[in-house]
């Protein structure tokens, strides 16, 4: 198994599987190719950094994370944009693995705050949030953001 950094912008269409599994509720239904469409067209390369999970040449996690605020690539502070498992590879540790592996990329890029997004209707990644060490940065109706220190 091995973590991959992606160069440039990712070829969004080879992870709709794991796009599907994280598309919030709240963003509403729309279909694959609008998703890869507005994945792609979020992707700063100057600020972002997405990592592959790798396991026996299957994609089958992938994260992104920003330099934030989006429009300071001098910032020392961080936002994850996405991160997720395949979910038949769920609740194998996986999702901690990669969320470690980011918030240690992070490190190396001297970043010194990370912050994070649950909606409230997810337990799954307010779990992950908490069993790593992120605490409330700031709530709102339908969100916790969470901020780790590096
Ligand atoms: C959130 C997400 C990335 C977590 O990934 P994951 O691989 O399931 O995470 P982990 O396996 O590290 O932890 C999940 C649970 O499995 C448990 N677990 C870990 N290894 C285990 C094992 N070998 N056997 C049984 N349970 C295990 C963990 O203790 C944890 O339990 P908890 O939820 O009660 O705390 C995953 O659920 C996902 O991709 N969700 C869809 C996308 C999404 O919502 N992303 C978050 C957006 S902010």
């Amino acid at each position: 198994m091995e973590l991959l950094k992606i160069d440039g912008i990712p070829d969004y269409k080879e992870i709709i599987e794991l796009i599907n599994a994280e598309w919030p509720i709240e963003f509403g239904n729309i279909d694959d190719s609008e998703k890869i469409v507005e994945m792609t067209k979020s992707h700063n390369v100057e600020t972002d950094t997405v990592k592959y999970l790798i396991d026996n040449n299957e994609i089958i996690g992938f994260y992104r994370y920003s330099l934030w605020p989006r429009d300071n690539i001098e910032s020392n502070s961080a936002h994850t944009f996405d991160i997720a498992i395949k979910p038949d590879r769920q609740k194998q540790g996986l999702g901690s693995l990669i969320m470690k592996d980011m918030i240690e990329d992070c490190r190396i890029n001297g970043v010194k705050k990370l912050l994070s997004r649950s909606f409230k209707s997810n337990n799954q990644s307010i779990n992950l949030h908490k069993s790593l060490g992120f605490s409330l940065h700031l709530e709102t109706d339908d969100s916790y953001v969470w901020e780790i220190l590096i």
